[in-house]
């Protein structure tokens, strides 16, 4: 199996999600663009792993998308699922490094959009164990709230991944009162997280805009980054966007800025 961490402790990991170079792919049906290409480029630009939502519609990765990344990448696979029975066979089928439970329908999400964790502890339990036996590290993407971030260690699950996306959406409305707030409950759920053992990664929405304060949080091991990597590719170029984006993690991380000023 892959081994996630090629960085030093303490290094922030990039996860490039490629689900909607899929997207466009599936617009039109055929092979192009190939979401397994952009997985290549992807690993040459500096990404630690590659995260791909194989959703119970199938709207953009498919069934034959996931057999390829696990047979022709080198980086880890990150599996974001639905806490399906479908889903659960697949992953344990395919023993990707990473597993990551993500809400599909609303009444699976908290009000912040995360996985309902402390409200699915039933259900979750199980898939979580299976799993786990299986050596697929589980990651519940949850909102910044302790609440959800005790419930993950109630279900034994190793990771959490925060929701990113009320503060992106504060830094789209450059509403800075509400950036400071979202900022402020990510950092706490941060510190939170790691105090009660937990890894703690973060993303959705994430932009060069807004990846800098997030990245300078130092509990957090790992972001994952899809949508505007994969929009900004169409104006730079994939290796570019993802290049930009890692050496903007790396001097927030550094401590130097990671805040766009273009
Ligand atoms: N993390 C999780 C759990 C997600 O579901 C997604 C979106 O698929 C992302 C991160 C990446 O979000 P975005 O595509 O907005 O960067």
């Amino acid at each position: 199996m892959a081994e996630m961490s090629f960085r030093a402790p303490g290094a922030l990991r990039l996860g490039v999600n490629i689900d909607h170079v899929a997207t466009i792919r599936n617009a039109r049906g055929g092979e192009h663009p190939d979401p397994v290409r952009a997985a290549h480029q992807a690993a040459d630009a500096g990404a630690d792993g590659i995260t791909a939502h194989l959703r119970e519609d199938r709207r953009h990765i498919s069934d034959a998308d996931i057999d390829r990344l696990m047979d022709e990448i080198s980086l880890p696979l990150n599996l974001e699922m639905a806490a399906t029975e479908e889903m659960l066979a697949i992953a344990l089928r395919h023993k990707p490094h990473a597993a990551c439970i993500v809400p599909e329908r609303r009444e699976e999400r908290t009000t912040e959009g995360g996985l309902d964790a402390a409200g699915g502890h039933n259900h979750l339990l199980p898939m979580i164990r299976q799993l786990t036996d299986t050596e697929i590290r589980v990651s519940l993407f949850i909102a910044a709230d302790p609440r959800q971030l005790d419930a993950a260690v109630q279900l034994g699950a190793p990771v959490v991944e925060l929701h990113t996306g009320p503060y992106c959406e504060a830094v789209i409305d450059g509403n800075e009162e509400a950036i400071a707030r979202e900022l402020r409950t990510l950092k706490d759920a941060a510190t939170y997280g790691a105090s009660i053992g937990l890894e703690v990664h973060a993303g959705h929405g994430l932009t060069f805009d807004s990846v800098g304060p997030v990245a300078e949080i130092p509990e957090l091991a790992e972001l994952n980054i899809g949508h505007f990597l994969i929009g900004e590719a169409i104006f730079s170029g994939l290796d570019s966007a993802i290049r930009r984006m890692r050496s903007l993690m790396d001097r927030a991380r550094a401590g130097t800025s990671g805040r766009e000023t273009a």
